[in-house]
């Protein structure tokens, strides 16, 4: 098996994206690959900033949250020693819980801001090896959110609206990266746990055996 690879899961608020690293991750391990799972907004000042935002504790004006998490992003590629390209570098497979298609999604969906500016300002991040889009119908995917906490509890982009623009927004975004010859592809993540698990899981095998 190849190693160094860059695995990417996206998609809306309450698809799974979370516990499907976290489960791919122990997978590959019980495999003996070298894995490291990640996460955007990663824990690191930038993200720290923007989870203060998301929490609506501080208000930010749309287009410097996604300047933030740009930034964020872009340190969390390149940390000194502990950025993902320094692990790609030491052959670690890395998984991040989000990354660049979430900031096209849902930084291009606030007022006032264009997508061809968000790409813009991503345009440094390195492309993933494989971009996983885990789609799910908002309705159901903030069924499951809602269920955990209360609606006081909810984050900034949290309500139906914006999570069914921002759905359409990584759709759209995932059929131009496998247009321009990206490896993409969007899974349907309603599909009981298991079997989206399986599913990512043979992806991800299969291109690390490309
Ligand atoms: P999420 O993965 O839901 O974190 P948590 O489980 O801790 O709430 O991400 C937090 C929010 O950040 C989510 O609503 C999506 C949003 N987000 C963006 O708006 N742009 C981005 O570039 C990223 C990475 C996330």
């Amino acid at each position: 098996m190849m190693t160094g690879s860059f695995i990417v899961l996206e998609g809306i608020d309450g698809c799974g994206s979370t516990t499907a690293a976290k489960v791919l991750g122990s997978q590959l391990q019980s495999h003996g690959v070298k894995v490291h799972i990640t996460n955007e907004p990663t824990d690191g000042p930038a993200g720290a900033l923007i989870r203060l935002a998301l929490k609506k504790r501080v208000t930010l004006a749309p287009k410097a949250i996604a300047l933030l998490f740009a930034a964020d992003r872009l340190d969390h590629l390149n940390r000194p020693g502990t950025g993902i390209l320094a692990l790609l570098e030491q052959d670690y497979i890395v998984v991040s819980d989000r990354y660049k298609l979430s900031s096209y999604a849902y930084q291009s969906t606030e007022p006032g801001i264009e997508l061809a500016w968000i790409k813009e300002i991503n345009r440094q991040a390195r492309e993933p090896d494989l971009t996983i889009l885990m789609d799910l119908p908002p309705k159901q995917a903030l069924e499951r959110k809602v269920s955990q906490q209360t609606a006081e509890g909810m984050e900034l982009y949290e309500y139906q609206e914006k999570q069914e623009a921002v759905r359409q927004c990584f759709l759209s975004s995932t059929k131009e990266l496998i247009d321009k010859g990206h490896k993409a592809i969007t899974i349907d993540a309603g599909k009981p746990m298991n079997e989206v698990h399986e599913e990512v899981l043979k992806l991800v095998t299969a291109t690390l055996e490309a």
